[in-house]
């Protein structure tokens, strides 16, 4: 079974390459290249596979996981410039994508036990483009 819980946190990004020149990173990124970055309302959606318990009925306790998720991606992203305030941006371009990998890096050793594991992490940046994230085990095909 598959129990998702939603957040939101608002931050701002660049996405541009340092190697490359403005116009280069334009062509590439278009708007969102531009230098004074921009805001986006992020939505994540974080999905936990596992069993419900015998005794709660429960997959997770829903408590733990909005802690979860308010300690290791609210807390850290919320009204933050991702490039400048928070690592890895400061060396990984800040898309959609990149950004669902570390929600995942983050939540993933929290989230495991014997009888659960993450599933995967949706990332909305904007409300007609979401990506998703199940691990590398996923990619590799
Ligand atoms: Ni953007």
């Amino acid at each position: 079974m598959v129990i998702t819980r939603k957040v939101e946190f608002s931050a701002s990004h660049i996405c541009r390459i340092p190697e490359l020149t403005d116009e280069e990173n334009r062509n590439l990124f278009g708007m969102e290249a531009n230098p004074h970055g921009h805001g986006h309302n992020y939505v994540v959606e974080v999905s936990v596979a596992g069993e419900p318990d015998a005794v709660t009925g429960m997959v997770m306790d829903l408590k733990e996981l909005k802690e979860i998720l308010n300690r290791a991606v609210v807390g850290p992203y919320d009204h933050r410039f991702l490039n400048y305030e928070v690592p890895p941006f400061d060396r990984v371009t800040p898309t959609a994508e990149n950004i669902a990998r570390d929600i995942w890096d983050r939540l993933e050793p929290r989230v495991r036990d014997p009888r659960r594991r993450l599933h995967s992490v949706r990332v909305w940046e904007s409300p007609d483009l979401y990506v998703d994230y199940a691990g590398e085990a996923a990619c590799s095909g």
